[in-house]
């Protein structure tokens, strides 16, 4: 902990993980402190610290139910990554139509962090729509941590930018206008059951003992890791065995479990049991924990001529999309071997806890100095202690991609650019990934869009990692027009 954050703040946050299961990483602490000390007012507490403590020894009613709306981000909105749920419709009902239609013709959802309910608002739109379901018993669980957001469900109003995805003709059927606000229709809040449930403290009393969808979007990444495999290893069971779970499109299981398997969906990927696959549907490829390539893998063009030679590459980007890489890390040849990583020397000698920023620099020295192994171990830490800070999850897909696995590369510059969209680093290496995967369509859109940030000028940087050769402006400009020129 820095001196600057008094440990009232320190001790909130990690209250705040045990009880919620999200990180408050260090550079939040500001916030943090101004919340508590907001909170502190409106409980009639004569400090933070006195807060704090009186929060800790569940002196303070409800007031888990004030701090969760300040402390969780809430953002979500209808048809939020709709090729999600066209691959509901089109390519996981069918299937679990069939599958249930010998069992009394039920079908059951589970919207695990729902937020306001744009979630199960969107997929029971989805669901009415399917003439096949007529005659079905269907529901859907929704679920969240936040009363508050919970209660907002269950009214099913909604403003103008919440509502802005839902295509017209479903505008029009299922919301009634009340003034500036969208209400949602009775028939599809009927369908849903709103509910409290803390996924950061399992087993989880549900009403119903598997659910043939889950969706768990956009929650897990506000857990530390092993929280993360703790919450997978209740929700798996959940799962029926012909079922689907669809996580946050920038979200991915590698390294959190490996019960359930990646279906490519080809717009997306759900998890499934692994003997539940179909024959036809390709698993993708290495989701075993510590998996590496056994051979050199192509790394992002947008990065590989650098790591090879950084002068030569600056005057001539690649021709090629797919630059064979090294095997191992771009080397300088110079880094002295690191202490473990979760510790560092303090003045006095005794080791103290390293910050979740150092672990990461320590990362990328230990990429930087070729030993792949020393990186992954200290990003997994950073990424445990704060799995907020985007430049963890670039790096996190720049290893992916060294260890030839570029499908989930292409989730973790996701999930780098979920939590900063105007950083143009990871959305350039998704680019190159999505090449590399074939997906020429969805490559271009992402080299279109840095482009254009970088002709705008409202383009963000990832400045932590000096010592890695992460494109500049320049050459990310160049990368780009060669690469809509064909290259
Ligand atoms: C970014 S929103 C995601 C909403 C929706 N799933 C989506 O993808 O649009 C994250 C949600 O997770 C909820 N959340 C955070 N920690 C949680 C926990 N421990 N248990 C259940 N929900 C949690 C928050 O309250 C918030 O509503």
């Amino acid at each position: 902990m820095s001196g600057k954050h008094p440990t009232a703040v320190a001790q909130l946050a990690d209250l705040i993980r045990d009880v919620t299961g999200n990180l408050v990483p260090e550079t939040r602490f500001d916030f943090l402190a101004e919340v508590a000390q907001r909170r502190a007012h409106a409980a009639g507490a004569p400090t933070r610290a006195e807060y704090v403590r009186a929060l800790a020894a569940g002196e303070l009613q409800r007031e888990w139910e004030s701090l969760i709306p300040l402390i969780t981000i809430k953002e979500s909105y209808f048809f939020r990554a709709p090729q999600q749920f066209e691959a509901v419709e089109r390519q996981l009902l069918p299937r679990l139509l069939r599958a249930r239609a010998g069992g009394g013709r039920r079908l059951r959802a589970w919207s695990a962090a729902c937020a306001r309910g744009e979630e199960p608002a969107t997929l029971a739109m989805v669901l009415a729509e399917q003439p096949q379901l007529a005659g079905w018993e269907w529901s859907i669980l929704a679920t969240d941590l936040d009363e508050e957001a919970l209660a907002g469900a269950r009214r099913g109003l909604y403003g103008e930018r919440a509502v802005a995805q839902v295509p017209p003709a479903l505008l029009a059927r299922y919301f009634t206008r009340r003034g500036k606000l969208f209400e949602l229709a009775p028939e599809l809040r009927a369908r849903i059951d709103y509910r409290a449930v803390n996924l950061a403290q399992p087993p989880f009393e549900l009403p119903e003992p598997e659910y043939d969808l889950i969706l768990l979007r956009n929650v897990l990444i506000y857990f530390g890791r092993p929280l993360q495999s703790w919450v997978m290893a209740h929700v798996t069971p959940l799962l029926a065995r012909k079922g689907a779970l669809l996580l946050g499109a920038s979200e991915t299981l590698w390294q959190i479990q490996d019960e359930l398997e990646a279906i490519d969906l080809g717009t997306c990927y759900c998890y499934r049991h692994r003997r539940a696959r179909p024959s036809g549907a390709p698993p993708v490829a290495a989701t075993t924990p510590g998996a590496t390539a056994a051979t050199p893998a192509p790394v992002p063009a947008s990065m590989a001529p650098a790591a090879a030679a950084p002068h030569a590459a600056a005057a001539t980007p690649s021709a090629a999309p797919v630059t064979p890489a090294p095997a191992t890390a771009p080397s300088s040849g110079r880094s002295p071997a690191l202490p473990p990583v979760a510790t560092a020397a303090r003045d006095d000698g005794a080791a103290r806890p390293r910050s979740a920023l150092e672990m990461l620099l320590a990362a990328a020295h230990e990429l930087a100095a070729n030993r792949l192994d020393g990186a992954r171990r200290a990003l997994d830490e950073a990424l445990a202690a704060d799995p907020s800070e985007p430049a963890g999850h670039l790096l996190d897909g720049f290893l992916h991609d060294l260890g030839g696995r570029p499908e989930e590369a292409a989730a973790s510059y996701r999930a780098a650019l979920y939590l900063d969209p105007s950083l143009f680093q990871p959305r350039l290496l998704l680019a190159d990934c999505l090449l590399r995967l074939g997906r020429r369509d969805r490559a271009e859109h992402q080299f279109r869009e840095v482009l254009a940030a970088l002709e705008a000028g409202r383009e963000r940087s990832v400045a932590i990692f000096d010592e890695l050769p992460l494109p500049d402006r320049a050459r990310a400009l160049r990368r780009c027009r060669q690469a809509l020129k064909g290259g």
